[in-house]
């Protein structure tokens, strides 16, 4: 080993005083240092331009050249294992830093969380998603049209020409002379006709939002929404009718019940119908759900008009139809008990969480 680091000594021994210079104190002082701008400091000062190791080799030239070469490595050497230890202590104070950030940092998992409340399906949504897989598990395709829609199709095309009083039912929401918002769902029936090219069959339900020049109140909504059906076909017969609103109101109301027509009028059906279910509360026997009655109104239907079919590009001749229209805002009241319509659009909580299943 080279006669350990003793610097000085060799240097005084050739006439050339200097400090010496102590390895081991050196190293030590490093290994003490813990904070890393002292460490900084440090380097400079050991490895430094101004550094004694600096010093004594500059002090080279003095010495005799045979001996020059030795003294360079020794210097050097030392240098060498100073930078080691500055380096090693260095990783040691990175190290500290970063565990000493993660503990300040440390996320308590056990902590309790910030619950946000979530929203369901509206009664609306819910009621009409439930009504259109119903249709759509006895075949039915659903079509949807616009909200803004012509008078022609909103209308004329539903055997209500101008100044018919079959307009007065429904006071409308007009844009233009012949644009509106749609009072009924019906116009997707001429629609849907009209895309067929006079071809049956057709098996369709139409979804939507209508509107409607009347002031609310408990019943009234200037905006409802409706679930249109349609089906045309070679021999649909009105019993076809009756078939399908009982199994839909069995579905929507329980197995016992049962529906009965009541004779009325539409422009767009004939014969039409007022359907009735019998009452779900007291199953019939009256009381202040039915009024006494034994039997809910539920919706209107009837067999689709020739004019209607004719209008649509189809022959009455050959092709029959029903159809009828559902107010989704009364089946969920009538669902629910629920007295007022607005209660339906007013995102109280209160009514929200009551009726509707969270998901
Ligand atoms: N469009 C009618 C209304 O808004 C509801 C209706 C009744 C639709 C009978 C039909 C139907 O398709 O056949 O009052």
């Amino acid at each position: 080993m080279i006669r350990s680091y003793l610097i000085g000594t060799f240097l005084l021994e050739r006439g050339i005083v200097m400090e010496e210079l102590d390895l081991q104190a050196m190293l030590e002082e490093i290994r003490k240092t813990k904070a890393p701008k002292a460490l900084q400091d440090l380097r400079i000062q050991f490895l430094g331009k101004k550094s004694a190791l600096q010093a004594a080799l500059s002090q080279m030239g003095k010495l005799p050249p045979e001996e020059r070469a030795s003294f360079g490595q020794r210097v050097n050497m030392m240098k060498k294992l100073v930078a080691e230890e500055l380096d090693k202590q260095q990783k040691i104070l990175d190290e500290e830093a970063i565990r000493l950030q993660l503990t300040s940092e440390e996320i308590d998992l056990t902590l309790p969380g910030e619950a946000h409340e979530h929203g369901s399906k509206s009664i609306i949504n819910a009621i009409t998603d439930e009504i259109i897989d119903i249709l759509i598990g006895m075949g039915y395709e659903v079509k949807e049209g616009p909200e803004v829609e012509t008078d022609h199709y909103n209308f004329e095309m539903l055997n209500v020409p101008k100044d018919h009083p079959a307009r007065d039912m429904q006071d409308s929401f007009y844009i233009t002379e012949n644009l509106l918002l749609r009072t009924q769902t019906s116009p997707v029936q001429a629609r849907t006709m009209l895309e067929r090219s006079g071809v049956g069959p057709i098996k369709m339900i139409c979804p939507g939002k209508v509107y409607r020049r009347d002031d609310d109140d408990a019943t009234h909504s200037h905006q409802f929404t409706q679930i249109e059906g349609l089906v045309i076909g070679e021999h649909i017969t009105m019993a076809d009718l009756k078939g399908t609103l009982e199994l839909l109101a069995k579905r929507m109301f329980g197995e016992k019940r049962e529906i009965r027509f009541r004779s009325s009028f539409f422009p767009f059906t004939e014969p039409s119908v007022e359907v009735d279910v019998s009452c779900f509360n007291c199953d019939g026997k009256g009381c202040n759900i039915c009024k006494g009655t034994g039997w809910i109104e539920i919706l209107g239907a009837g067999m689709v008009h020739p004019n209607v079919l004719r209008m649509g590009g189809f022959d009455p001749d050959k092709y029959t139809g029903f159809a009828f229209g559902i107010g989704v805002e009364r089946i969920a009241m009538l669902r629910y008990g629920i007295n007022d319509i607005r209660h339906l659009y007013s995102n109280d909580k209160r009514v929200v969480k009551q009726f509707v299943k969270e998901g």
